[in-house]
């Protein structure tokens, strides 16, 4: 039987799978229809420091390939996520991992300090990329302040693994991959949701209240792919700082294309709307895959991408 498990920095998974953050709220909401202990890392939705009630509906439209979404970082906050979810955290039967936003440096600093004597936490993943959120943006789009914002918070969070999740809403991600590495982030996940809209032809108005969006699911797939492998090559694969690939996963082959581009492990997000089960279904196909390619550990496979120009390298298929 192939190996799936793998270590993200100092983060050890059993398998390559993870939830995106924000798709399926802070777990147990999901214990009827997904089998939580079969999953790498559970990701819960972006924590801030205030409650927030997030945006007006329609706040999520269905398009042809993918969904746009504008929820505006509803959440239960910093309070009363200590109080009434890391009591059901402490249960879960895999590593979670909180997603944390913020509108300032101190909102950012202030809720991952509180997450770094948790035990049930295993690790932080900061979301600096947000496109629903008036000034969220600002954080994931300039390099020098996502630095600054990357080191203040890992100087709160000693004890464990700091991600950083990407924005693809930039003009070159690779400023921004490079900024978060300079800033000490153990771990990049890549990427967040693209601005995007949606209209109403019969009312000629936005089928989002709040205008734009951000698009996920199978239409972005090749775009996160291609950044992926960009980050990858260009500053990752040198600086020995993992990535956790995301956008569009729905399949197994997918997932492969993700890891052989420079991904770690994956996150599964909008096809879980679909079907709850696909990190499951993802793992399943992964050890037949590695079983037909005649190799012992997924780990084999991260960035083994042959571009042209590469050395070629050896042939695993039978
Ligand atoms: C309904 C919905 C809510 C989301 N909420 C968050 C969030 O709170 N924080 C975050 O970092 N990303 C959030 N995302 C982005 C996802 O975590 C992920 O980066 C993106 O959807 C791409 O993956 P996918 O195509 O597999 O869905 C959200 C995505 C969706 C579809």
């Amino acid at each position: 039987m192939p190996d799936l498990s793998l270590n993200l920095a100092s983060l050890p998974l059993a398998n390559p799978t993870l939830t995106c953050s924000g798709t399926c709220g802070y777990a147990f909401e999901y214990a009827d229809f997904m089998d939580l202990s079969q999953l790498g890392a559970f990701v819960t939705k972006s924590i801030t420091r205030e409650e927030r009630v997030g945006n007006e509906p329609a706040r999520i439209v269905e398009v042809r390939a993918g969904m746009l979404n504008a929820i505006g970082l509803a959440n239960v906050g910093l309070d009363r996520f200590l109080a009434e979810k890391v009591p059901l955290l402490k249960r879960m039967p895999c590593p979670v991992i909180v997603n944390v936003a913020g509108h300032s440096f101190d909102d950012y600093v202030e809720t991952c300090a509180a997450m770094d004597g948790l035990d049930c936490i295993a690790a932080v993943e900061l979301n600096v990329s947000c496109p629903n959120v008036k000034d969220g943006l600002t954080f994931g789009t300039h390099p020098g302040r996502l630095k600054e914002l990357t080191a203040l918070v890992k100087k709160v969070l000693p004890h464990k693994p700091l991600i950083v999740k990407l924005s693809p809403n930039v003009e070159d991600i690779t400023h921004t991959a490079r900024a978060t590495i300079e800033g000490g982030a153990d771990i990049l996940s890549l990427v967040n949701t693209f601005t995007a809209m949606a209209v109403d032809i019969w009312k000629k108005k936005p089928r989002l209240a709040n205008v734009t969006g951000g698009l996920s699911g199978p239409a972005i797939k090749p775009i996160a792919l291609h950044l992926v492998s960009r980050v990858y090559r260009t500053v990752a694969k040198s600086a020995g700082v993992p990535i956790i690939g995301m956008g569009g996963v729905q399949t197994w082959q997918d997932a492969v294309e993700f890891i052989l581009a420079g991904s770690s492990a994956v996150a599964i997000g909008t096809a879980l709307f679909v079907d709850p089960a696909t990190p499951n279904k993802i793992c399943q196909g992964l050890t037949e895959y590695l079983v037909k390619m005649r190799i012992d550990r997924l780990s084999d496979l991260v960035g083994a991408l042959e571009m042209p120009g590469d050395q070629p390298a050896k042939s695993t298929y039978p």
